[in-house]
C-alpha cells in the first residue's frame, strides 16, 4: 500500500507548508518508508532491517486493525513456503502491475524444483527427515 489520503478540518501548517481547511492530503507511505535519512540504502530489500516504525500499516488511530494477523500470516506462509520449496527460484523477468495504491506483480515466473514432502516439514525436532 503507498499512500493513503486525509482531510484536515482546520487551518495547519505541516513540513512549513500551510493547509487551509478543507484540503485534501495525499500521504506516500512508500516515500516514507525509503526516505534515506531514516533508512540507510532505502532502496535494497533487507527484511532484517531495524524496524524505525515504518509506516507499512498506517499510523495513529486509524493504524491498520489487521496488522497482526497480516505479520503471523506473513511469518508463517514465507517460512513454510520456503522450507517446502527450498529450490525456488525466479526463472525470468518480473511483470509489474500497472497499478498506484496496491503494489504487485502481473507475472512472476519462478520455479519450484523438488519439494519437500509434508511429512518431513511436520517431524517433531530433533527427528531426521523420512524417519517413519
Ligand atoms: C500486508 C497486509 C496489510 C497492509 C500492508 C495493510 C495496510 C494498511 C494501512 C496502511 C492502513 C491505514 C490506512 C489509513 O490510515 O488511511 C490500514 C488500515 C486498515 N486495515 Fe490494513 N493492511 C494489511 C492487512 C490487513 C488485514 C489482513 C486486515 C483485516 C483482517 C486489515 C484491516 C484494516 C482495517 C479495518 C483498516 C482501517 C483501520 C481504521 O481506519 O481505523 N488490514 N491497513
Amino acid at each position: 500500500m503507498q499512500l493513503t489520503s486525509r482531510s484536515n478540518s482546520e487551518t495547519l501548517r505541516a513540513g512549513g507548508v500551510e493547509l487551509p481547511a478543507g484540503s485534501w492530503v495525499l500521504l506516500l507511505l512508500g516515500a516514507a518508508n525509503r526516505d534515506p535519512r531514516r533508512y540507510p540504502d532505502p532502496d535494497r530489500f533487507d527484511p532484517w532491517r531495524a524496524l524505525l516504525n515504518p509506516l507499512s500499516f498506517g499510523a495513529g488511530p486509524h493504524y491498520c486493525l489487521g496488522a497482526g494477523l497480516a505479520r503471523l500470516e506473513g511469518q508463517v506462509a514465507f517460512s513454510r513456503l520456503l522450507r517446502r520449496l527450498p529450490e525456488l527460484a525466479l526463472a525470468g523477468t518480473p511483470r509489474r502491475r500497472l497499478r498506484l495504491t496496491l503494489r504487485g506483480y502481473d507475472s512472476l515466473p519462478i520455479t519450484v524444483g523438488e519439494p519437500v514432502p509434508v511429512a518431513d516439514l511436520d517431524a517433531p525436532a530433533g527427528t531426521a527427515p523420512g524417519t517413519p
